[in-house]
């Protein structure tokens, strides 16, 4: 383990496992689908489970990449400029965006309403973990991988400062980095 980690919430297995039901999941949901299915990644830290998650759903879909900061740097505002955007189109589409972690979910309502107002047929979430006592908002994941306490989590994906995405488990930051 990794001598900033404090504990780990969810192994490699763990996190496999759950992707290999989501994955299921989905690929029940839309199996007879009459519209596109686009998976839209959000960067940088959805890429390692949207990797795992995309390899357990068995029908045709397409992928594509968003992503967003803060206008102000801070996560308060909700204010959010799209960094890079998609690179195909949305019209007429179903979309599953995928994320890491939905904490305040203001990142999630911005894209999500950004993705209607292009034209997409209907949007749901994929979300590898969920912090429901921080949300500010309606936002909820449609497919989500573990609820989590209010804890700052690293690894698979999540950074601190842009550290520990490599990680390959989820896993509690100690409290003297954070
Ligand atoms: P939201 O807009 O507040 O839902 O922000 C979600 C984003 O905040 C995630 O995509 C992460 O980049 C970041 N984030 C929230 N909680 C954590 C955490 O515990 N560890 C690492 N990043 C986090």
């Amino acid at each position: 383990m990794h001598p900033d980690v404090k504990k780990i919430l969810f192994s490699e297995e763990d996190i496999r496992n759950r992707c290999r039901e989501m994955g299921r999941e989905i690929s029940e949901a839309y199996r007879d689908n009459q519209h596109d299915l686009l998976f839209v990644g959000i960067l940088k830290g959805s890429i390692p489970f949207f990797a795992e998650l995309i390899k357990h759903v068995d029908i045709d879909v397409y992928y594509d990449f968003i992503a967003a900061s803060s206008y102000d740097g801070t996560e308060s505002s909700g204010d959010i400029k799209i960094i890079k955007d998609l690179d195909c189109s949305v019209v007429d589409r179903d979309i599953i965006l995928v994320e890491d972690i939905i904490d305040t979910g203001l990142t999630l309502k911005e894209i999500k309403s950004l993705l209607y107002h292009k034209g997409a047929h209907d949007v749901k979430i994929a979300a590898l973990l969920n912090k429901q006592e921080r949300r500010v908002n309606d936002i909820q994941a449609d497919y989500l991988g573990f609820e989590i306490p209010n804890e700052f989590v690293i690894g698979f994906g999540l950074d601190f400062n842009q550290k520990y995405r490599n990680l390959p488990y989820v896993g509690v930051l100690k409290d003297e980095l954070y």
